[in-house]
């Protein structure tokens, strides 16, 4: 599979494992960046990532930051992205197979390395169940819906 990965300097540690791991493992890896622990801005390093699989040259998206959530906010702002933040494997792996997700997030203050590897190979391996394709729609709907587009009422 094509990868893109990125992190910001929380993650670059949780990165270069992954990395290393992923490419032992055949995958095609592209490395987003940061190549330092100096201090970055995580959505620079989202965006990079998830441009490659807006652009079609990558097939997923590992992105890692401290806590995961600055990543995932900013890869779901970009039009077509659907990033899910996890914290163990069967958050990563229900990302994959409910969410059809692009792109997994997670938080090197939350999980250790070995816990990353071992969610992104789930995320990776877990094949979408398509009873889910409905929920989607919805939610790529929602990238065009202006202010009255609400069809439920609360
Ligand atoms: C540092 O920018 C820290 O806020 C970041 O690594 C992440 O935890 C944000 O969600």
């Amino acid at each position: 599979m094509r990868i893109s990965i990125a992190s910001d300097h929380n993650g670059v540690d949780h990165k270069r494992a992954l990395l290393e791991h992923l490419r032992a493992a055949g995958h095609a890896v592209t490395d987003c960046g940061p190549h330092t622990t100096a201090s970055v801005d995580y959505a620079d390093f989202a965006q990079a990532a998830c441009r490659l699989v807006q652009d079609g040259a990558a097939d997923r998206a590992v992105l890692i930051c401290g806590t995961g959530i600055g990543m995932s906010i900013a890869a779901n702002k970009m039009r077509s992205i659907r990033c899910g933040l996890a914290h163990d494997v069967a958050t990563a792996r229900l990302a994959a197979g409910h969410n059809h997700a692009h792109a997994l997030a997670l938080g090197a203050r939350v999980v250790d390395a070995t816990t990353a590897i071992a969610m992104v190979d789930a995320f990776l391996a877990e094949p979408f169940e398509t009873r889910h394709q409905r929920r989607l729609d919805k939610i790529t709907a929602l990238e065009s819906s202006g202010p009255t587009a609400c069809s439920t009422t609360c």
